[in-house]
């Protein structure tokens, strides 16, 4: 695989159709965890352990202190260039574009990248569902009918300092995570639909499916035509069906670039070729050098 960050721009140069899959690794650099680095603990928890239906429905309070916590370390982080120079990509190609990720931190939500192009294959910490029946409750950071709700740092710093519209993540998100040891359930929050069911994070957990219509959108996307570039971002590409997307962009003709801090960290999803790219360092450095030249070439049109 080739390292030279001149000859990507060349492809890049010619590339009509360009996707991305993106991972714990394009958000590592605004200081959120990765699963399966050494970051991937909380408290003595692997945090893979406790995103399961098993965990919530053993310790429904436990999962909660978690995802408070996560909700607020993500509130609390900013995007960055990666995130920045995605956007920039996004608004550039159109169409020719869509990113696909498996983040639920919302960072990518926070930059101008339209909503149209971006699939969020694990669901968002921010939107509730119900652990009972079919209640899902969107919340306006991921609001896909109101993109004018756009996640300014205004809005940020209010729903930090306790303004969330739901109650329950206020207190949630400001208990230290380092004391209680979970939440009654007589204190979690329940349906309003079904009333007997809690609410659980709108994520999406192991052995869980995916949202359908999401996943449709995305195999409409490649049956579209051909595809000339998959950038693999940030992500071990361990769960499926992210990995599938690397192999159904190749089957559609595309190059391989690969963005990872650890050059072997990739799952076989992605043994690359000739043709094919991997650039080892931090996304968040990384992307804005690679995808440098779309921002430039808008300047000069
Ligand atoms: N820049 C680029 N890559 C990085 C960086 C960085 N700064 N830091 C870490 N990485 C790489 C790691 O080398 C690893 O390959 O990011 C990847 C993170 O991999 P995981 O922790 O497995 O995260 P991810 O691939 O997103 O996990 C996929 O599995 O745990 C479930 O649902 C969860 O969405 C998650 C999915």
């Amino acid at each position: 695989a080739s390292t030279s960050i001149d000859e990507f721009h060349e492809v890049l140069r010619t590339s009509k159709r360009i996707v991305a899959l993106c991972g714990a690794g394009l958000s590592a650099a605004s200081g959120l965890d990765t699963f399966r680095g050494a970051g991937g603990m909380w408290r003595n928890y692997q945090a893979t352990s406790l995103a399961t239906p098993e965990a919530f429905e053993k310790d429904p309070g436990l999962v909660w202190l978690f995802y408070g916590y996560r909700r607020h370390k993500a509130l609390q982080a900013k995007p960055n260039m990666g995130h920045f120079a995605l956007a920039e990509l996004a608004k550039k190609k159109g169409d020719g574009f869509m990113c696909i990720t498996q983040n639920v931190d919302g960072l990518s939500q926070r930059t101008p990248h339209p909503r149209s192009q971006l699939k969020l294959i694990h669901d968002t910490l921010f939107d509730l569902k119900c652990f009972s029946c079919d209640y899902r409750e969107i919340d306006n950071f991921n609001d896909p009918v109101h993109p004018s709700l756009t996640i300014d740092d205004e809005s940020v710093t209010a729903r930090l300092a306790g303004a969330s519209t739901n109650p329950f993540h206020n207190r949630i998100a400001f208990l230290d995570p380092a004391t209680p040891q979970t939440i009654d359930p007589a204190e979690l929050p329940h349906c309003p639909k079904c009333t007997h069911g809690l609410l659980r994070p709108g994520v999406v957990w192991f052995g869980e499916s995916l949202p359908q219509d999401t996943l449709k959108e995305i195999d409409d996307w490649f049956d579209q035509d051909r595809v000339d570039l998959i950038l693999v971002i940030g992500t071990s590409a361990a769960v499926y069906p992210a990995a599938g997307y690397v192999q159904i962009a190749k089957r559609h003709g595309a190059r391989v670039a690969v963005v990872n801090m650890d050059k072997d960290s990739l799952g076989s999803a992605s043994n690359l070729r000739k043709t094919d790219f991997l650039f080892q360092g931090d996304a968040a450095e990384l992307l804005p050098q690679m995808l440098g030249p779309i921002r430039d070439r808008r300047k000069a049109s």
